[in-house]
């Protein structure tokens, strides 16, 4: 009886930890498989974190240089997230792959993820190469979105890069991901999520024509604005 109780007990602190409501029994014993890996899971994640740190400090950095050399911020603003377990979770179901830590290592980029926001385009190149040169950055993998937008017209620059931790006795690369965007293709990007996670949408598809046609007045008004800023600065 007691052991069962404190079974209950486990279990029921196990779900209220990762949430999760709405699951089916076989996503929760999965998940409670896991959780015997609790400690390595929560060692892993420190270390995605530590490593969003380190990028998100490199591009505070750049930030603090260029807007005293260019007399502006290169980016308006950026935020930074690691991916929940039950995100990771649902996300590693949708590849057909067990919730192991070697998957997530080896098949999961974006665990750490910065998104930096600027308020042009230019901006996102010069800053994106000024990351990719930095000597100890691996770049895994760049996505130009912004050259070559996917069907949905979404756009964004997309770099999968690994960086070093240093912890008390040892040195590990972390992946993370970075994605830039304008203000502008952002605010399309928040738009259109909320369209692809919301099921039942009445007239989806001219909603979606509406969207594509939402990014091209985007891009251009980006390329527009990028113009009159150079105009401005006599360039
Ligand atoms: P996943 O992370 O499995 O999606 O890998 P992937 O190879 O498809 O990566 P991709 O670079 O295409 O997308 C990674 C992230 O970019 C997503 O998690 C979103 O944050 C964002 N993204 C990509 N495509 C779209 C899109 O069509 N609309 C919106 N709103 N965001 C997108
Ligand atoms: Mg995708």
């Amino acid at each position: 009886m007691e052991r069962d109780k404190k079974a209950a007990d486990k279990l029921a602190g196990h779900i209220s930890l990762l949430d999760l409501k709405n699951r089916t029994p076989e996503q929760i014993d999965d998940l409670l498989r896991f959780t015997d890996q609790m400690r390595p899971f929560q060692e892993l994640m420190m270390k995605y974190e530590c490593a969003m740190y380190e990028v998100r400090t490199k591009l505070d950095v750049l930030n603090k240089e260029l807007s005293l050399k260019n007399n502006r911020n290169p980016f308006e603003s950026i935020k930074t997230r690691i991916k929940s377990p039950i995100s990771l979770y649902e996300k590693m179901q949708r590849k057909g792959l067990d919730f192991s830590l070697d998957n997530i290592r080896d098949n999961i980029s974006d665990v750490a993820g910065i998104r930096v926001i600027c308020s042009f385009v230019d901006d996102i190149y010069m800053l994106a190469d000024c990351l990719k040169e930095q000597d100890d950055i691996r770049v895994l993998e760049i996505k130009d979105y912004i050259a070559c937008p996917k069907p949905s017209g979404y756009r964004s620059l997309h770099l999968i890069i690994e960086i070093p931790i240093f912890l008390t006795h040892y040195k590990e690369y972390m992946r993370v991901e970075v994605q830039f965007r304008t203000i502008a293709m952002d605010f399309w990007a928040s738009l259109e999520h909320k369209m692809k996670y919301k099921k039942d949408i009445k007239d989806a598809e001219t909603i979606s024509e509406d969207l594509r046609f939402s990014a091209d007045l985007i891009n251009q008004l980006d390329r527009r604005m990028q113009q009159i800023r150079e105009k401005i600065e006599d360039k």
